[in-house]
């Protein structure tokens, strides 16, 4: 049995355009979060307050943050590697974030520049400090079904990082298969490792298309009992330390197979296509939605 509903976490403006070339101006960035606002969308992951020096991207997150418009019964998380980007995030109004981690060494080493063990010691200190603050914490798992650098990466060691992050005190963990790697059946084995450890209301699946996996795999999450599923309005983006990796499942596609299967999600298909053509047009590239294509010729 499929859940009812579905809560989509759309990340587009944060991983879709983190891996952009080019820097994205300020306004466009604020103009793509205000049209997502309006879609029906109750998560819109809005930028991420690391250091300018490893993704110059996101180096506005002050004023994208206090750009946009914040409606009520929306969040607008962001990412937060450690401390100092916890404070300039709560400074930048942010009431939300989320620490980032991975099941891989050598993932965590490119990525956040330290080993596992220290990462979780700094997200403690993000931890207490949001406890402080009244700050909901999200928690990613990075590479769960592979790594650029490490390959395979075990079941078990997935549910290790997963289990200590929920421990620690994040009310969802989005395990995150980084480089679309994965398939179904590497997907159900992982989650069945994870369901152990953390209750399946709190598990998200983040899936980048690599290999065009997917939807398969958010299917088999689906059939497993998750009920989160992130995704990027047209396909955007990968991860700037996972080279090759192309981006998340694109939201349309994702709320088209949703509505299909008749587990609502609230948001207006329409509205994130007209979105998806939007920043499209803006970056001058083409939508990685699958939908959307079908839109254009149809
Ligand atoms: P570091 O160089 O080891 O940090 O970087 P440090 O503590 O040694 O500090 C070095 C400099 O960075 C100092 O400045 C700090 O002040 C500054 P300097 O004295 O040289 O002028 N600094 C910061 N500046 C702004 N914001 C901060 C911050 N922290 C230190 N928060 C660090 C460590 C974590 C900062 C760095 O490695 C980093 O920013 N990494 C971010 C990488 C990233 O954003 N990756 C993409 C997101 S993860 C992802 O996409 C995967 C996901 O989608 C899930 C999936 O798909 O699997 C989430
Ligand atoms: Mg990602």
């Amino acid at each position: 049995a499929y859940p009812k509903r579905v809560k989509v976490v759309e990340v587009g403006p944060r991983d879709g355009l983190q891996n952009e070339k080019n820097v994205v101006p300020t306004p466009v960035k604020i103009s793509l979060i205000n049209m997502l606002s309006e879609t029906g969308l109750q998560v819109i992951e809005a930028t991420s307050f690391v250091s300018p020096k490893w993704v110059p991207q996101m180096a506005d997150h002050t004023e994208v943050m206090q750009g946009i418009n914040k409606l009520p019964g929306i969040s607008y998380p962001v990412l937060t590697p450690n401390l100092k980007g916890f404070q300039a995030a709560v400074a930048a109004g942010a009431k939300e974030v989320s620490i980032f981690g991975a099941a891989s060494e050598l993932f965590t080493k490119k990525n956040i520049n330290c080993s596992i063990e220290e990462s979780l010691e700094r997200f403690e200190e993000v931890m207490r400090a949001a406890r402080e603050a009244s700050i909901p914490v999200r928690g990613y798992v990075s590479c769960v079904l592979g790594c650029p650098y490490e390959g395979k990466i075990s079941a078990a060691k997935v549910a290790e990082v997963s289990k200590k992050m929920y421990s620690m005190g994040c009310y969802e963990i989005s395990l995150g298969d980084t480089i679309g790697v994965g398939t179904p059946g590497s997907m159900r084995e992982m989650l069945a490792a994870v369901m152990k450890e953390v209750p399946v209301g709190a598990l998200a699946v983040h899936c980048h298309d690599t290999y065009g996996q997917a939807l398969a795999n958010i299917l088999v999450a689906l059939q497993m009992g998750v009920s989160v599923v992130d995704a990027s309005v047209a396909g955007l983006g990968g991860c700037p330390y996972a080279r090759g990796a192309s981006g998340n499942v694109a939201t349309e596609d994702l709320v088209y197979m949703l509505n299909g299967l008749g587990i609502h999600t609230g948001v207006d298909l329409q509205k994130l296509m007209d979105t998806g053509t939007f920043i499209c047009n803006a970056l001058n590239r083409k939508t990685n939605s699958k939908g959307a294509m079908a839109e254009q010729i149809l």
